[in-house]
């Protein structure tokens, strides 16, 4: 049988199938599932979250909840389809604390993000994107490899090691835990405005090829 070529979608199901046995860090013991990333390969966009949420955790799907409602729309005023996008997260265990009848999201700390982080660069290689948005401080630690504060790299484009490039933003999440409407419509235009910086750049690719 030939192996399946890296960006193809075969390629992609295997370390999908793969991931779903990680058991590279305990996150998988209370997680219903692992949430694997999705979206076409090639793909000229990759966009990276933190971890998936309660309902992705159900759904086995990345962004399916409010913060995937946030995204969707901000995408839409970006003028980026989701359907062109693959889309996935640092971390692919949902991480939390049970509180009654609720689930309460916990922030995954470093080590579970450098655990999970052979699974991005996995993806990232199949999906061989133009540029990759990491969405927040964990997907921004997960992306470059370090601990990068969000406000000083926000919104531009970033030159990876590899020849690849990054944007870092803010997560959607953030936007809806403001709790002042104004600043949450405020933050909301600076998230589109990243996300059109983004939109952008892979026009001037789309032109160069
Ligand atoms: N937040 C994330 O970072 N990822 C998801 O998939 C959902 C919420």
């Amino acid at each position: 049988m030939t192996p399946a070529r890296s960006d193809s979608p075969e390629h992609l199901a295997a370390l999908r199938a793969a991931a779903a046995e990680c058991r590279a860090c305990p996150l998988w013991k209370n997680a219903t599932q692992t949430v694997f990333g999705e979206g076409p390969a090639p793909a000229p966009l990759m966009l990276v979250g933190e971890q998936p949420g309660d309902k992705e955790d159900l759904a086995g799907r990345p962004f399916v909840g409010p913060a995937g409602q946030m995204l969707d729309r901000a995408l839409k005023d970006a003028g980026i389809e989701r359907k062109t996008v693959y889309v996935t997260n640092a971390v692919k265990h949902f991480k939390f604390v049970p509180r009654g009848k609720i689930r309460l999201h916990q922030k995954p700390n470093s080590a579970e993000i450098t655990a999970c982080r052979p699974w991005y660069a996995r993806e990232r290689a199949a999906v061989k994107p133009v540029l990759v948005v990491a969405m927040g401080a964990t997907a921004a630690q997960g992306v470059l490899g370090r601990i990068t504060p969000i406000n000083k790299t926000r919104g531009r484009l970033i030159d990876l090691d590899d020849g690849g490039e990054a944007l870092v933003t803010v997560h959607p999440s953030y936007l809806l835990r403001l709790p002042d409407q104004g600043a949450r419509a405020r933050e909301y235009q600076r998230f589109v405005a990243d996300l059109k910086v983004a939109a952008a750049r892979l026009r001037r690719h789309a032109d160069a090829a």
